[in-house]
């Protein structure tokens, strides 16, 4: 990899499929900054139920967009979770955005191109004024529109069981399982995949020079082995490359 640029490493790929794990793993490995563009989607979606968008005409208006141009979010490292805890317009809403009602309305979100396009422009950002050496980006969209210059692009898969059941786990551990039953955690997953998939504007894609991890049977800290073995030949191919010329 490039010593004197910063880094970019995009981690696109299906919901549930361990993106946001692996990505905090490389992040932590190599003191990376860590963008989790889900969130920010999540956080548009929160603010749409707050604003009522979903129950009233002014669904599809101009009205709710506007509101999207003072949006200010902000990722910290908590180093007493050992998490990046994320604020919407100052407030922590890490978990806020994972409940049941903004997980089920998200994807509907993420379909509106001039929503797309704001955001878009917010990750730009945060990928131009970030101080560090690198940045992990996780999302849907990444590796292809967001920033297709990525030195590693990583594609995150696995079956529609294991992603489900460790979703299952994970709201297991918070302590919401009262609100969602595996059943309905599996069709969630389904359909945003599909609505992730299907949607005209920057749909979830392999992008041609992804790397594709399949987890199925992959534990979090073997892709984590695998991903930096990827990111030493890189490096490596790059300094020969350099000789050579
Ligand atoms: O990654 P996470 O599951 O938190 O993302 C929530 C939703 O946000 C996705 O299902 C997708 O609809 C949307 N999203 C997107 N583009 C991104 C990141 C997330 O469309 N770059």
């Amino acid at each position: 990899m490039n010593q004197n640029k910063k880094t970019i490493i995009a981690i696109d790929g299906y919901s549930s499929s361990g993106k946001s794990t692996l990505a905090q793993k490389i992040s932590k490995e190599l003191k990376f900054n860590y963008i989790d563009t889900g969130a920010m989607y999540r956080s548009v979606a929160l603010l749409a139920i707050q604003k009522n968008v979903f129950n009233s005409d002014l669904w599809n208006s101009t009205n709710f967009i506007p509101i999207l141009k003072e949006i200010n979010f902000q990722f910290k490292w908590n180093k007493i979770l050992n998490k990046t805890d994320f604020f919407l317009n100052k407030k922590n809403v890490l978990h806020e955005i994972r409940s049941k009602r903004v997980t089920n309305k998200v994807s509907l979100i993420a379909r509106i191109p001039k929503i797309r396009d704001i955001l878009t422009t917010i990750i730009k950002k945060f990928i131009r004024n970030v101080s560090n050496k690198g940045i992990v980006i996780d999302g849907r969209d990444i590796g292809n529109i967001v920033y297709p210059q990525s030195e590693l692009k990583i594609f995150m898969t696995g079956s529609i069981e294991i992603r489900s059941y460790r979703r299952f786990q994970e709201i297991q551990k918070r302590g919401g399982l009262n609100s969602y039953s595996y059943e309905e955690i599996k069709k969630n997953i389904l359909y945003r995949d599909r609505m992730d998939t299907s949607r005209k504007i920057s749909p979830l894609k392999k992008s041609l020079d992804s790397i594709e991890i399949d987890n199925t049977f992959l534990s979090p800290e073997k892709q984590l082995t695998l991903v930096l073995k990827v990111i030493e030949n890189i490096k490596n191919n790059r300094k020969k490359i350099k000789k050579i010329i």
